[in-house]
């Protein structure tokens, strides 16, 4: 498989030694400043010896280069930086993501297409228009990161294992997350009976404003070791090296009501992007906040238009 990754910052570049250290793909790693993505695909490469991989990447400034990609995986933008919302970036993305969709969607025209930048729901709406791409060829990462995030909160919280932890996060990347506390289990016991009311809002408080704690943390540029893990999960997946069910921002068609709008929702993929959006038997609750979350989306793409 050929994975091409459009911005060689913090998050694609990670994600592109994550990939190739696993042996999932060959990389193309590319970006707009001339010789970055040429420098840390000759460093990536040079770790191999220790730390024992098959050197497949290129770094490169040429979109040709990205030909024929399988899955192109989308980091390029502006990061937050303290103080910032994820929607501040909606408009100095925008149209960094208009620009190098279209270039890398015209070198491969068959490639599944996985959105990083934020603001995540929205990008993945614009990727999706601009490519012109199958709506299940197009899709958004951060689903995988949220529930990675929650998931070790309740397990540091519980002095338990993050291994041992099952949690899924749905809705969209930012205030309205939805956590499934019913579907979340430590060590295979419910997570509910593990940890009182006002717990569970604490955790999940903190795991929508994970981003923004290590935002402020680090006063310069956003998390990437987290988000880069999840990216290499979808990845994975695409590669039908599992057959886990994922979060994962995709284009619903009447899935728990909900019509013509990316949200996330439980995903299976494969070669074919997205093949299946598993409807998991939520409650009442559950679905009024999920479909809350995609009319907010909605709302925000009408707004995308306007830019
Ligand atoms: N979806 C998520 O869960 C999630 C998680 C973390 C970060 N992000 C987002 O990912 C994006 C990247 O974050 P980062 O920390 O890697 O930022 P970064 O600043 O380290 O890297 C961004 C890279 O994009 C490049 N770039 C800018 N314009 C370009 C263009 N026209 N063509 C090619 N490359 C271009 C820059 O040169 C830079 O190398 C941000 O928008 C961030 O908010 C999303």
């Amino acid at each position: 498989m050929r994975v091409t990754v459009v911005g060689s910052g913090f998050v694609g570049q990670t994600a592109a030694m994550r990939i190739v250290q696993r042996g999932l793909a060959e990389v193309v790693l590319i970006d707009i400043v001339e010789g970055l993505p040429q420098g840390l695909a000759l460093d990536i490469k040079e770790s191999s010896p220790v730390e024992r991989f098959e050197p497949n990447i290129v770094g490169t400034n040429d979109y040709a280069d990205t030909a024929a990609s399988d899955v192109v995986v989308v980091t390029a933008g502006f990061p937050r930086q303290p103080g910032m919302s994820r929607m501040d970036l909606l408009g100095k993305n925008a149209a960094i993501i208009r620009d190098v969709v279209g270039r890398a969607a015209e070198q491969s025209p068959n490639a599944i297409i996985v959105m990083v930048t934020n603001p995540l729901d929205e990008m993945t709406f614009l990727a999706a228009d601009v490519s012109g791409f199958p709506k299940e060829r197009v899709m958004g990462m951060a689903g995988v990161l949220d529930s990675a995030r929650l998931r070790y909160l309740i397990a540091e919280e519980l002095g338990a294992s993050p291994l041992g932890v099952e949690a899924m996060t749905l809705g969209s990347h930012g205030e309205s997350m939805v956590p499934l506390p019913r579907q979340a289990t430590v060590d295979g016991k419910p997570l509910v009976d593990l940890v009182d009311e006002a717990t569970l809002e604490r955790l999940y408080q903190r795991t929508r404003d994970g981003g923004a704690e290590i935002v402020a943390l680090l006063k310069k540029g956003s998390a990437y070791y987290a988000p880069s893990a999840s990216i290499a999960q979808m990845v994975d997946a695409i590669a039908g090296g599992t057959d886990e069910v994922l979060p994962v921002c995709a284009w619903c068609t009447g899935q728990y009501g909900i019509n013509d709008v990316y949200v996330g929702v439980p995903v299976r993929l494969g070669s074919r992007g997205v093949e299946e959006i598993v409807e998991l038997d939520l409650n009442e609750d559950e679905l009024s906040s999920l479909r809350d979350a995609a009319e907010g989306i909605r709302k925000k793409c009408g707004d995308l238009a306007k830019l």
